[in-house]
């Protein structure tokens, strides 16, 4: 409790409790076998929080699989924390698609890492144990007083988790639960908006009928950054 407690306050990561991925819960390829479901064909797939690799084996043939953590997990391992800041620019792997499998819970700054992911990746595939309780409420407290018991660095329902992906421009996709004797988490499929074509084309479209229609250069001034930003419509 008092190094989550550390953890949390300095936002740094546990590593001594990470090191040694062999102790980690058996149960939790469960939830693995069901992201890979998940997976695309053909995805150059990274995943954070990678442990045992449990993920790499039930890929596709087809996939590539880039293993990352704290850690390394072998020597082609990335390794990165991602509660450091700035992240590093991983656009030039070309990876499609984020994996995340149990690793959310330990992420401090969520909204400049869900940020920076929409920059990465066209889709986020992530497991989360949501919060019951509703914000500034005392049952709040004493559910992130458990979580941090838990070691859990950060807590969400299911509304303020959707609605943290799609503050950096991504669209709730599908999801899949995982049932475990103790109940269920959701995994939460996640795709950028930025990298959707149609959508791009949509607003570039949009933009430009409003510079053609309204004579206010500021409005066009506007429709012209719309349609470069291309600004996402979550
Ligand atoms: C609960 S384990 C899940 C392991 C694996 N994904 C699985 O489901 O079997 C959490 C994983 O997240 C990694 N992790 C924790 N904090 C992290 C951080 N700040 N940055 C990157 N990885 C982190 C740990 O090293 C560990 O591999």
């Amino acid at each position: 409790m008092l190094r989550t407690l550390r953890c949390r306050l300095l936002g740094t990561a546990d590593i001594a409790r990470w090191r040694n991925a062999e102790a980690f819960d058996h149960e939790w390829r469960e939830r693995t076998l069901l992201i890979a479901q998940l997976v695309p064909k053909g995805a150059r797939v990274v995943e954070f929080g990678a442990g045992k690799r449990t993920l790499e084996s039930h890929l596709d043939p087809s996939c590539t699989y880039i293993p990352s953590d704290l850690v390394s997990r072998g020597p082609d391992t990335l390794v990165l924390d991602l509660n450091t800041r700035p992240l590093r620019d991983l656009r030039k792997l070309k990876l499609d698609v984020a994996v995340f499998a149990g690793v959310v819970e330990y992420i401090s700054a969520p909204r400049s890492f869900v940020a920076w992911l929409s920059q990465q990746v066209k889709v986020c595939i992530a497991s989360y144990e949501c919060a019951r309780t509703r914000p500034k409420t005392l049952g709040r407290v004493r559910e992130t007083i458990r979580r941090t018991g838990a070691g859990w660095v950060n807590t969400f329902t299911e509304e303020e988790l959707i609605e943290l992906f799609c503050s950096a421009g991504f669209t709730l996709a599908q999801t899949s639960d995982w049932h475990t004797m103790d109940g269920s988490e959701r995994i939460f499929v996640f795709q950028s908006s930025h990298s959707d074509p149609a959508l791009s084309e949509r607003v570039e479209a949009l933009a430009q009928e409003i510079a053609g229609t309204d004579t206010s250069a500021e409005i066009q001034e506007l429709a012209r950054s719309v349609a470069k930003a291309q600004i996402d419509l979550c």
